[in-house]
């Protein structure tokens, strides 16, 4: 080739470069691109060839997003994609983006939430927020950081942009909702619209019992049924788990109940059982109490864990056998 070149000057002006004729179906219609070098970028032929402009060249190295398309449904970099080789593939561009010439509700969301000031990102930004409501219907927080983190906007920041996502997303599940329950009610399945809400679901077989989701967006506290009213002149007002009442604290420096100090269980103390007295005792509703610990015995408690019994502590729980020591027989069954 060198040779040919050195002997025929003419040739050196001459592209040399290889071409292709090829068709790219571009938002669902098919476009003849001729005689193209093969090395041009498919961002590169939608824009100088095709005349859609939409995809925006940023940097051409695959680092902005602002050229961001759809390839057989992929977000893609318009600028690091050959077009010859995307000849059989499906390419979805932002002009395919809105129909009958108006804006989709992603474009115009973007614009609503003030996400576009030079709008160089926003084909490209508007490309990534449809791409990834195509995949997620619900996006979070982060999903929607992760979908556009590719997008580069130097201007405007991204709080607008990920605020379109999440208007798109509410909008979107609402309209599919009010579509739901139109097609119900034109079924005769669901009320008409202003007839009260139907109760929460009832398992007979489980009466009484709490769903065992409590804490899940199905458990409404207002369904459920009212908690047992606490014992006869218990109540100070405040609820309580299990739906009772406790005396209130009282406040710091209120001496001590009169009955409480002669509990025998105290240090020093005699006379009358007290509310939280030894076995037996009650507490002020009636039920068993703690059994009072009594004061200290100064017995030394065994600390090593082999205090009592062999292969217990001085608790009762079995102690953690050393290292290298055999199971019991009953151990290895
Ligand atoms: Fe393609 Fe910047 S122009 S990523
Ligand atoms: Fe200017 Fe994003 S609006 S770069």
């Amino acid at each position: 080739m060198t040779d040919e070149l050195l002997n025929h000057p003419g040739a050196l002006t001459a592209d040399v470069r290889p071409t292709a004729s090829y068709t790219l179906r571009v938002n669902g219609v098919d476009r003849p691109v001729t005689d193209a070098w093969i090395g041009e970028s498919l961002l590169y032929v939608l824009r100088e060839r095709l005349g859609l402009a939409g995809a925006k060249d940023g940097c051409e190295q695959g680092e902005c997003g602002a050229c961001s398309i759809q390839v057989d449904g992929q977000l893609v970099n318009g600028c690091l994609v050959p077009a010859a080789l995307a000849a059989d593939s499906e390419i979805n561009t932002v002009e395919g983006l809105s129909g009958a010439g108006g804006a989709s509700d992603v474009q115009q969301a973007l614009a609503d939430s003030g996400a576009v000031q030079c709008g160089y990102c926003t084909p490209g930004m508007a490309m990534a927020v449809h791409d990834l409501l195509q995949r997620n219907h619900r996006p979070g927080e982060v999903e929607a950081r992760q979908a556009l983190c590719g997008n580069l906007c130097r201007c405007t920041g991204y709080r607008g942009a990920l605020a379109a996502v999440q208007a798109v997303a509410d909008a979107r599940e609402a309209a599919l909702e009010a579509e739901l329950e139109a097609a119900e009610q034109a079924a005769g399945q669901a009320p008409p619209a202003g007839a009260p809400a139907a109760g929460p679901p009832s398992y007979p077989d489980q009466a009484g019992e709490l769903p065992l989701y409590a804490d899940s967006e199905l458990w409404h506290e207002a369904d459920q049924p009212a908690p047992p009213a606490p014992p006869a002149g218990q109540d100070d007002g405040t609820l309580r788990t299990g739906g009772y009442a406790y005396p209130p604290t009282p406040p710091h420096g209120t001496p001590v109940p009169a009955d409480w100090a002669a509990d025998p269980g105290a240090p020093g103390g005699a006379g009358a059982p007290g509310p939280f007295a030894g076995p037996g005792g009650t507490d002020p509703f009636g039920t068993t109490a703690y059994q009072d610990a009594g004061p200290y015995d100064g017995t030394v408690y065994a600390t090593d864990g082999y205090g009592q019994y062999p292969g217990h502590d001085a608790t009762g729980y079995d102690a953690t056998p050393a290292h290298g020591i055999r199971l019991h027989e009953d151990e290895n069954a």
